[in-house]
């Protein structure tokens, strides 16, 4: 593991937050009804927690001398409210497995807060993954 190769890794999730933000957005005003409404709660608290994650990885990046990526990562827009939450639960698991992937290699390199950081990082995409669960329990 390199430190080019981290920053890469580190790039790609910041993509991955990027593209979150703009998919919770864009999901937000395809929430209709009685479901939708409770939809856009939890979007707009989500969407707080994925910028700072994309704050944080942006910050990171730049300290270790690379070029943080701007252009976020595209995503499909299912119409149905089930199917969008079962492409988002997918996501937010991705994302754990990502970041707890990269918190090894940050440990690797001996970048000690860095690696407890995307491991909390991870517990908030499982803590997502955990409220999307529920949300589908009831569709
Ligand atoms: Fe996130
Ligand atoms: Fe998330």
């Amino acid at each position: 593991m390199s430190k080019e190769n981290l920053i890469k890794g580190l790039n790609e999730d910041l993509a991955a937050e990027l593209g979150t933000v703009i998919r919770y957005n864009y999901q937000s005003g395809k929430s209709f009804g009685l479901t939708g409404k409770e939809l856009r709660e939890m979007f707009a608290a989500e969407i707080t927690d994925e910028l700072g994650h994309a704050s944080f990885l942006t910050d990171v990046i730049i300290d270790l001398g690379g070029e943080p990526v701007t252009t976020p990562k595209d995503f499909d827009k299912p119409v149905n409210l089930k199917e969008m939450l079962e492409l988002d639960l997918k996501m937010e698991e991705d994302d754990v497995k990502n970041y707890l992937l990269h918190s090894k290699d940050a440990e690797d390199l001996g970048y000690t807060e860095l690696k407890m950081k995307l491991e909390e990082m991870a517990a908030d995409e499982a803590g997502h993954a955990r409220e999307l669960r529920r949300l589908l329990k009831g569709l």
